[in-house]
């Protein structure tokens, strides 16, 4: 149940399938009390039919009762009777049996007894009532009526129903329940995910949109409004807002970064040649000097951050233009290399190379790629322990020029990859010798800008103890 739609077409179904329950348990309690109403108009129907029928026939016949002894219907008048579904007795006018319906003739002699005596004596009148007959049968509703123009052998008639027979079955209610439940269930299922994806489509869209707008470079971005003016169109101006804050602040946090680094350079500057006039000045006392060249260091170390700091403030801004012209990179390389050379010596690590035998053309600022490679074979030299190596390749495909400067140094700890290219972050361990290993954790951050910025990657991998890769993949002209 991953999605919000898996969830609502979930959630109703099963509420739907509960109301189904609920209503069909519900009629089939309600539908299975015998319906008392329609059973008296059954009955009461019935029983016109056999007064009008009897009285009919004794009009036209003459008589209705075969002569003594026997004293029956005439069975030419009783075949209109045999095709009841009810319990019909016609008596004579002291109560003597004088017909049995089909199914009354097969009614025990005690039940049968019971209901012909309702018309014992014969009633006076139409009499509706209920009457229980014993032997295992459902209570019985009965109406019994006399007939008056029917001759004098014929006294009343009474048509009796059990009660529990009602044209509707609640069995059959039941079976269509099982039969229809899951085809509506199914179906509710299907318009629930097609209701909840039409529902849900502009989140959709809004995640997309906001999805899009991932860094602190596309926050002048604004999301499309619907103009429904629902919960939709309040998330989007909602979001816009928080959006539109966003970028202020962002953007008052660049340029307090770009002004203050700016603001810095200058007094680094006056600072430097200060320092640098007293250092070559013939006066100063030789205890002095030490503390000189370290302060020397030390602003050096700040220069290079604050000039870091500078650049990528105006990367955030986009005012970091991109000096782009056709250059050789494998000559960029082999300048890099020859520099890691001379950067290595002190510490005691090799540096190798691989290079390709003609030039690798590309189109990008000379100046960043040098800056790139630089960094790269910087930290691979810092973060290598003297007898080490260091390895830089260049290779090509047909659109990618890649790059690839590896150690075999302290490596970086798995928990740690993430954050290499976050601005002033600094392995601990590495931190903590800030003295051999001085730096600002800025020149990962300025690597993947540039890179990124030519429409390149960088990527990392790394095994704490065994060494680090970067991989540069630059794409070609
Ligand atoms: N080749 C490497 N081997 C091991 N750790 C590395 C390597 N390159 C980078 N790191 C880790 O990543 C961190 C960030 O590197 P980054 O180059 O951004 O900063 P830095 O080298 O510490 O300072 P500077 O801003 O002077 O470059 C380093 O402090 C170090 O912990
Ligand atoms: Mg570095």
């Amino acid at each position: 149940m991953q999605t919000i739609r898996a969830r609502l077409t979930f959630g109703y179904s099963l509420a739907l399938l509960a109301v189904l329950l609920v209503f069909g348990t519900a009629l089939y309690f309600e539908l299975r009390k015998p319906s008392r109403q329609e059973l008296d108009e059954r009955t009461a129907l019935d029983a016109s039919f056999a007064v009008r029928y009897l009285e009919e026939s004794f009009r036209v016949l003459g008589r209705v009762v075969s002569p003594p002894p026997r004293q029956e219907l005439d069975p030419g008048v009783s075949a209109a009777f045999e095709g009841f579904q009810d319990y019909m007795i016609v008596v004579g006018e002291k109560g003597e049996v004088r017909y049995l319906s089909e199914h009354a003739r097969e009614l025990e002699f005690a039940a049968l007894d019971k209901l012909s005596g309702l018309l014992r004596p014969l009633p006076e009148e139409r009499a509706i009532g209920t009457v229980n007959v014993g032997g295992g049968h459902p209570a019985f509703r009965y109406l019994a009526e006399p007939v008056h123009g029917a001759g004098p052998e014929i006294g009343a008639v009474l048509i009796a129903t059990p009660s529990n027979r009602t044209t509707f079955d609640p069995r059959a209610l039941l079976r269509a329940m099982f039969v229809v439940a899951p085809v509506i269930l199914l179906a509710s299922v299907v318009l629930g995910i097609w209701l909840a994806g039409t529902a849900l489509r502009p989140v959709q869209g809004i995640i997309n949109e906001v999805e899009a707008i991932s860094d602190g470079r596309s926050l002048h971005r604004r999301l499309a409004v619907p103009l429904s003016g629902d919960e939709i169109s309040r998330l989007a101006l909602t979001l816009n807002g928080m959006l539109a804050r966003l970028e202020q602040s962002f953007a008052g946090l660049r340029r307090f970064t770009a002004d203050a680094s700016h603001e810095l350079k200058t007094p680094l500057m006056v600072l430097r040649a200060g320092v640098e006039r007293a250092l070559t000045h013939p006066g100063t006392a030789p205890d002095s000097l030490e503390a000189l060249d370290e302060t020397l260091q030390q602003i050096s170390q700040m220069s290079e951050m604050v000039e870091n700091l500078l650049t990528l403030a105006r990367a955030d801004e986009g005012r970091a233009p991109l000096a782009k012209e056709r250059c050789d990179l494998r000559e960029l390389v082999a300048e890099a290399v020859e520099t890691a050379g001379i950067l290595a010596e002190p510490s005691g690590v090799m540096v190798q190379s691989l290079l390709p035998d003609g030039p690798v053309e590309i189109e990008a600022d000379r100046h960043r790629v040098r800056e790139l490679l630089l960094n790269l074979v910087t930290n691979a030299i810092k973060y290598t322990p003297g007898g080490g190596e260091v390895g830089v390749a260049l290779e090509t495909s047909p659109d990618a020029a890649v790059i690839t400067v590896r150690d075999s140094g302290i490596g970086i700890a798995p928990g740690d990859l993430p954050h290499i290219f976050e601005r002033f972050w600094r392995a601990d361990p590495a931190r903590s010798r800030t003295g051999d290993r001085p730096g600002t954790g800025l020149g990962l951050a300025i690597t993947k800008w540039i890179a990124e910025a030519h429409g390149g990657s960088i990527t990392v991998q790394s095994r704490p103890g065994r060494g680090t890769m970067f991989t540069v993949m630059l794409p070609r002209m």
